[in-house]
């Protein structure tokens, strides 16, 4: 079974996940009933933990619409939470074993469907677990998705991704999955915060992402973002920032085709690279 090649990068591990559950479309049932008081527990602690470190990191976009989840106290039913986000925004969420190839992984998207990894990472891997599992695919993933503009954004990425995909482009284009929707920063007219769904789960990343000096963090520039390999293991050496979430939405409009080519002939960048031309952001 091949492994998701679009947001986490080509592993050499086999998923964890059991896809023997899974339909033609990667998606299965949450299977609810077989996680453990332990799970449960493993889920409230993580969202204590990371719900009291969001004020004055995180997106307020994100702090509004996090109650939206529910329960806090054990691991949501997915049907309970599409019972409030079908209304909303039209996205629903759907269960899947783990990570899936780039190509379904757009179709649902573009069809408004949310793939969660319904797993969630053992007591020990408490601060770090290497592939993405329930807790970072609802609380960091889900809430933007009560969000209008933001969950139109997701949907036309995951049509571009199809046509990127048969392009040729999709390693290209999930650059720009990385840095937004898994590592985006925006500027509020409270300062800098983390709308990014990879910091938004990640206890030591919020912080440092928002205010450490070492970060490098720059306007976000299409080719620049989608030529910038990135780091799968550790924080992220660039930051790419926006002013809105109809940025996102607007840089993403134009026909992909000529800047993919341009994107190509320019090369690619290390995850820490620095050019002149870069517009950075500067901290305070
Ligand atoms: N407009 C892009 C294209 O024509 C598709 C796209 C939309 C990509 C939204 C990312 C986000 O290829
Ligand atoms: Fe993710």
């Amino acid at each position: 079974m091949a492994v998701e090649p679009v947001v986490y990068g080509a592993s050499e591990r086999p998923p964890r996940g059991d896809y023997s559950r899974a339909r033609d479309d990667y998606t299965c049932a949450q299977n609810w009933s077989a996680y453990t008081q332990a799970d449960h527990d493993t889920y409230r602690r993580l969202y204590e933990r990371q719900s009291a470190l969001l004020s004055g990191l995180a997106s307020q976009a994100f702090i509004d619409a996090l109650p939206s989840l529910g329960v806090r106290d054990r691991i949501p039913r997915f049907d309970e939470i599409n019972e409030r986000l079908r209304p909303a925004t039209g996205w629903e969420i759907v269960a899947v074993p783990g990570l899936i190839p780039e190509l379904p992984f757009f179709e649902l998207l573009a069809s408004r469907r949310f793939p969660v990894t319904d797993w969630i990472r053992k007591p020990e891997e408490f601060d770090y677990v290497v592939e993405p599992d329930v807790f970072h695919d609802l609380f960091g993933h889900v809430p933007l998705l009560f969000n209008p503009v933001f969950a139109d954004y997701v949907q036309r990425y995951g049509a571009g991704g199809i046509k990127a995909h048969h392009l040729g482009a999709g390693e290209l284009l999930s650059r720009l999955y990385w840095y937004t929707i898994e590592f985006g920063l925006i500027r509020e007219a409270q300062g800098l915060r983390a709308y990014g769904a990879g910091i938004l789960s990640s206890s030591g990343e919020l912080r440092h992402s928002v205010t450490s000096p070492r970060a490098q963090r720059i306007a976000l520039d299409l080719v620049r973002c989608m030529r910038t390999r990135y780091k799968i293991d550790d924080y992220q050496a660039t930051y790419f920032v926006i002013d809105s979430f109809q940025q996102l939405f607007d840089v993403t409009a134009p026909d992909f085709t000529p800047i993919y080519a341009a994107v190509r002939s320019l090369g690619e960048l290390s995850a820490d690279a620095s050019l002149a031309s870069d517009s950075s952001i500067t901290l305070g």
